[in-house]
């Protein structure tokens, strides 16, 4: 079996990354070569396989090169498209670049690196993608119109493409975590406003406390696994109820 994964230097995608490489080849691939490279370090340290790849989801011929490269190792079975940043600002003070920079990077980025990936998996008749939405796909933020509108265009994209591939045998699905504990939550914040962000998180979940990147990792491996063959076109929400009430 062999899955990509990208965005898999850090957070979600490498806790993923991680766990996936007990039962697959991983491509791991993300726009920082250096941490790409430390993921699949740790893999090949439990003994497992795994390929590094830098490339910038947002660019065509990169992703259509990782898409090759990836499938010269074996054909691609699976794919968590995953990569992504944050951008917080209120409304008035969006640039158009930072506008961009976010739909390009989570609704262009996805759609690329799966009509890539797709083009093999019909071909074969078979094929399972899980891509990353958010909880902010069905609620209202403030400060993250940008990053909302991106998550919902991801879940959205996710509805179509499992529609139209449904029926060549490949299941698309989503998921929409709520906050868990990476990176990306110290993106665009100073610590002070981390703190914040951490304290309002964990008094608005009801199990009062952020998720662990591995808490997702395990409902992705359930998405790209033959156990949940009748799961197609969903968002599924890894959120600890955090979006409910
Ligand atoms: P993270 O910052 O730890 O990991 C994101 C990875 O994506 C980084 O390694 C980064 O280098 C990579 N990346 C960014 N832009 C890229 C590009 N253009 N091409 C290739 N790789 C790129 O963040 P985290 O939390 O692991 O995020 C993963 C996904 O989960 C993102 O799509 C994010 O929007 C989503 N998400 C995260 C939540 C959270 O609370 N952490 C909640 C809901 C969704």
């Amino acid at each position: 079996m062999n899955i990509l994964v990208t965005g898999a230097g850090s957070g979600i995608g490498k806790a993923t990354a991680l766990r996936l490489a007990h039962r697959a080849h991983v491509c791991v691939a993300d726009i920082n070569g250096d941490a790409a490279r430390q993921t699949v370090d740790e893999i090949r340290a439990t003994g497992a396989s795994a390929t590094s790849f830098q490339c910038d989801v947002t660019q065509r011929a990169a992703v259509k090169e990782l898409v090759e490269k990836a499938e010269a190792i074996a054909p691609l079975d699976g794919l968590f498209n995953n990569a992504g940043i944050s951008i917080r600002n209120p409304v008035e003070k969006i640039s158009t670049a930072e506008w961009d920079l976010m739909l390009n990077t989570h609704a262009r980025g996805m759609f690329l690196v799966a009509q890539n990936t797709l083009r093999n998996m019909v071909k074969r008749q078979q094929g399972m993608i899980v891509q990353t939405s958010s909880d902010f796909a069905v609620i209202g933020v403030p400060g993250m119109a940008a990053y909302c509108a991106a998550k919902t265009a991801i879940y959205s994209l996710t509805k179509a493409l499992a529609v139209e591939f449904g029926p060549l045998g490949i299941r698309v699905n989503a998921i929409g975590p709520g906050p868990i504990d990476t990176p990306i939550l110290k993106q665009n914040r100073s610590d002070e406003e981390y703190r914040q962000t951490v304290t309002i998180n964990e008094a608005r979940s009801p199990m009062g406390r952020l998720g662990k990147p591995e808490e997702v990792a395990v409902v992705v491996d359930f998405l790209l696994s033959e156990r949940s063959s009748y799961i197609n076109g969903q968002l599924l929400q890894p959120n600890g109820g955090s979006v409910i009430w």
